[in-house]
């Protein structure tokens, strides 16, 4: 992938883990440390320790607490006591083992350690295989907002191991579909329609499906990003349903509903309001809800009080002077960004929140 940030590989492969070929030509470096987290370690951490034996002269590894509710300052600050603890030098080489929240809190801590240090990511879900180890955006949470403070920053390498699936939880396999049913709407409705025709082996976890899905997603994460890397405008479209989807996590507390299912439910209403503003067809939106629905994500929103939907979502990074910008789809399989009436979206919340 190319991007203003930086030119770098994204392999994609069964078994890569413990294959020689996926690690070479990184920076040297004498440390190589594992950030990641028990429930990833304990699978996946000592294929990684062993491929790193042969790059790093010390290869150590920092546990964070695991889930969203532990993206914070304090967990972030483990990872400084880990490099400090141990001497680290600028050279230092941090690897993300783990899901989309040991990514994001790595990718921040590299980028700020020294002002700086190399980064690879190695996603162990396919919502950070497909989406959040693709396109140097890193973070933590804030309690009044998701992703609030964080840092544009790129890894040396993405490696996605397509076998460290095999041991999802269905319910994560299920929310990273999500993020891979997004590029469809946003930027290529073939794709949606090879998803409705392959959604059945996405779930049995075929490799074939998996490996093609995972890098369509990561292909048009691709071409989005090396246009607009700092989201000056274009990049904004991979927020498509996060604007309803952020207000929905943050509202009933991190970690209550999965990203993706705030992400699936927040792009049936974002699909909505752009059927309310006549850019797509009701029956788009029905067409979409149905294939989430048989991914088993939810579509129905939570009960919030109208106003506090509204709190939440001026939190977000696309507003602007304290208005909301939302991603509409202009058309199936093409998103752009723009202002709507707070009376159509209230209109648009109500007729998608589940019955008290
Ligand atoms: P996650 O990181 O919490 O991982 C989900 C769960 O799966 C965790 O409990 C984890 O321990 C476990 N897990 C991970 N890999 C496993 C494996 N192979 N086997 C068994 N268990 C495994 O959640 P996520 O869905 O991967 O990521 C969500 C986060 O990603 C959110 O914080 C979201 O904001 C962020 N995100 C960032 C970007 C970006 O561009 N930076 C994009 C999308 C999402
Ligand atoms: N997941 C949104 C982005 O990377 O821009």
């Amino acid at each position: 992938m190319v991007t203003p940030g930086g030119d770098y590989r994204i392999d994609i492969g069964a078994g890569l883990l413990s294959q020689a070929h996926a690690w070479q030509g990184l920076p040297p470096a004498r440390d190589g440390v594992i950030v990641s987290n028990p429930t990833v370690f304990a699978l996946h951490g000592a294929a990684l320790v062993q491929a790193l034996s042969s790059l790093h002269s010390r290869v150590s590894h920092v546990l964070l607490p695991d889930g969203e509710a532990h993206k914070t300052w304090q967990t972030l600050n483990q990872v400084f006591d880990h490099l400090l603890g141990l001497g680290c030098d600028r050279k230092t080489v941090l690897y993300a083992l783990g899901g989309g929240v040991v990514g994001d809190i790595a990718g921040f801590a590299a980028a700020s350690y020294m002002r700086g240090v190399p980064f690879v990511q190695v996603p162990t879900t396919l919502l950070a295989q497909v989406d959040s180890s693709v396109g140097g955006k890193t973070a933590i949470n804030h309690p009044l907002g998701k992703n609030m403070i964080g840092a544009f920053y790129q890894p040396e390498r993405v490696l996605c191991d397509l076998a460290t699936l095999d041991t999802l939880p269905d319910r994560e396999l299920r929310a990273g579909l999500a993020e891979v049913i997004k590029y469809g709407p946003i930027a290529d409705d073939d794709f949606l329609v090879w998803l409705e025709n392959n959604l059945d082996a996405l779930l049995r976890r075929d490799r074939t499906a998996l490996a093609h899905a995972v890098k369509r997603s990561c292909e048009i994460k691709a071409l989005v990003v090396g246009q607009d890397e700092r989201e000056s405008g274009l990049r904004a479209v991979l927020n498509f349903g996060h604007t309803f989807g952020h207000a929905i996590e943050t509202g009933l507390g991190y970690g209550e509903w999965l990203h993706g299912e705030g992400v699936a439910c927040g792009m049936v209403l974002a699909a909505d309001l752009s059927a309310s503003l006549g850019l797509v067809t009701p029956a788009y939106v029905q067409r979409l809800s149905r294939l989430l629905t048989r991914a088993g994500l939810p579509v129905e929103a939570p009960r919030m009080p109208l106003e506090r939907w509204f709190e939440l979502m001026r939190v977000d990074k696309k507003s602007e002077a304290g208005s909301i910008r939302y991603v509409v789809l202009e058309a199936p399989g093409k998103a752009g960004v723009r202002g709507v009436e707070d009376t159509l979206v209230r209109q648009v919340i109500a007729r998608h929140t589940a019955a008290a």
